[in-house]
């Protein structure tokens, strides 16, 4: 995305190009790196079940929800909110909602960058031959000596948050949106092909079975707000991402086929990511839940493997990273359009405040893994707390006060005019979704965690 300021009204070249950055933004470690270690850490098939259930009902129309705040706003997500709120004569204060965004999108990047910083380590890693003809327990003593390594953990996520700033600096449309337009159908590819490995091994069977058969005994409260927290998580929503995103996006675009796309594709690659990783999870004798270095300790044994594993094991990495970068730049792009729409601050100028910040905050990630392993809040240590904060909570709070916004608040002129849903029956059963049912469902979830319910 260019210059806010100086684009205001700019407008997506196209659709698609609408259609490739929300992609972008959605599909990234969320889907590849997270996925995989929260399902296995929870159990499998009726995690996954509780996971596509939201996506469906609680994602979807709250993506076209956002989609739609941020078209109409046409401006960051705390001057957008403000707007619509005044236009609906509501209180302004709607705009703290945006805020709230904002803080989850900083606090997101911190961690993100440092496992982003994992992926380029192990494009190193790959290109060198490390993992040739490697165990399991030689790949995951690698990745053990690796996190524990905290010199090399900061360099590698200063590495990704200066280009991370440097990508935001000079805008996203002409570098990265041409790169993102290459670089996600050959993940995909890259995917498909690691699925064709995994469908070669004697525990595909195993592997399909924990990510489809569902054994509703093995989840719990917080399971399932896990599983609803991971739903906004991978589709960048909550936060206001998707609704910077749509304030370029063209008055004709219909906004429901663009959220169901972006879904869809999210959900795909996420699943395929699953079906990837467990068959090797269990032909080499390995825990599911091993946590966040889940895929570091199982792809590489498939790299170690194959034929032209060097290859594909460093394009692999490669693409994790590009994933990455696309969805980091959409992570801290509602706070710099904040400093710079309301604060008068220069592009440059933002991005060096805030960049600066978020990688100080990302420090106690890096040390989490290492020096401060021990160093716990109940029972979680720095990174897990952080995580746990915005995905379990900020997240789907931020999404809950979207849905009632545009359910409750926002008039159903103001909603209907701007979806052009042409068919009635499907405005009508959106609206029922963000007025009802979404909200429902997060505070249900929330109650039922704290033990009320
Ligand atoms: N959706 C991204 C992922 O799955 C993460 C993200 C969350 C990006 C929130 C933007 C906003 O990796």
């Amino acid at each position: 995305m260019a210059d806010i300021k100086n684009k205001r009204h700019s407008e997506w070249s196209s659709r698609f190009a609408f259609i490739l950055a929300a992609t972008g933004s959605a599909v990234g470690l969320g889907n590849i790196w997270k996925f995989p270690y929260i399902t296995g850490e929870n159990g499998g098939g009726a995690f996954v079940i509780v996971y596509l259930l939201c996506v469906v009902v609680i994602g979807i129309p709250i993506m076209m929800a956002e989609t739609m705040i941020g078209r109409r706003g046409r401006q960051n997500p705390v001057n957008a909110m403000k707007t619509l709120a005044q236009e609906a004569g509501a209180d302004s204060r709607w705009r703290y909602l945006g805020w709230l965004g904002v803080a989850a999108g900083v606090i997101i990047l911190s961690y993100y960058s440092v496992i982003a910083g994992w992926a380029m380590a192990y494009v190193l890693k790959s290109i060198s031959g490390t993992f040739i003809d490697g165990s399991a327990q030689q790949i995951g003593g690698f990745f053990d000596a690796f996190v524990k390594d905290s010199g090399a953990q900061v360099f590698w996520h200063t590495s990704f948050m200066v280009i991370t700033m440097l990508v935001v600096v000079r805008g996203v449309r002409e570098g990265l949106e041409k790169a993102v337009r290459f670089l996600m159908p050959s993940l995909f590819i890259l995917l498909i092909l690691l699925v064709g490995y995994a469908m070669n091994t004697d525990a595909y069977d195993q592997g399909l079975s924990f990510m489809f058969d569902p054994d509703f005994s093995k989840i719990t409260g917080s399971s399932i707000l896990t599983a609803m927290g991971h739903a906004f998580f991978t589709l960048s929503l909550g936060m206001g991402a998707i609704m910077v995103y749509g304030s370029y996006l063209p008055k004709d675009v219909s906004i429901s086929q663009t959220a169901f796309m972006v879904a869809g594709a999210d959900t795909l690659v996420a699943l395929l990511a699953g079906i990837a990783i467990f068959p090797l999870v269990f032909a080499n004798g390995l825990e599911p839940s091993t946590g966040p270095g889940l895929i570091f300790q199982t792809l590489p044994i498939a790299f170690g493997q194959m034929t032209g594993g060097v290859i594909f094991g460093t394009l692999f990495f490669v693409l994790l990273f590009f994933a990455a970068l696309s969805s980091s730049i959409s992570l801290i792009e509602p706070a710099v359009a904040w400093m710079v729409e309301n604060k008068g601050y220069s592009r440059v100028k933002t991005c060096v405040f805030l960049g600066a910040g978020v990688w100080f905050l990302g420090l106690g990630t890096v040390f989490s893994f290492n020096e401060w392993a021990d160093f716990t809040f109940l029972g979680k240590n720095i990174f897990e707390c952080l995580d746990f904060l915005t995905a379990n909570i900020m997240l789907p709070a931020g999404g809950l006060l979207i849905a009632v916004f545009s359910g409750w608040v926002m008039t159903r002129t103001q909603s209907r005019d701007e979806l052009q849903l042409n068919n009635k029956g499907l405005y009508y059963c959106w609206f029922i979704l963000v007025r009802y049912v979404s909200p429902a469902a997060v505070f249900l979830v929330f109650i039922h965690v704290l033990g009320i319910l």
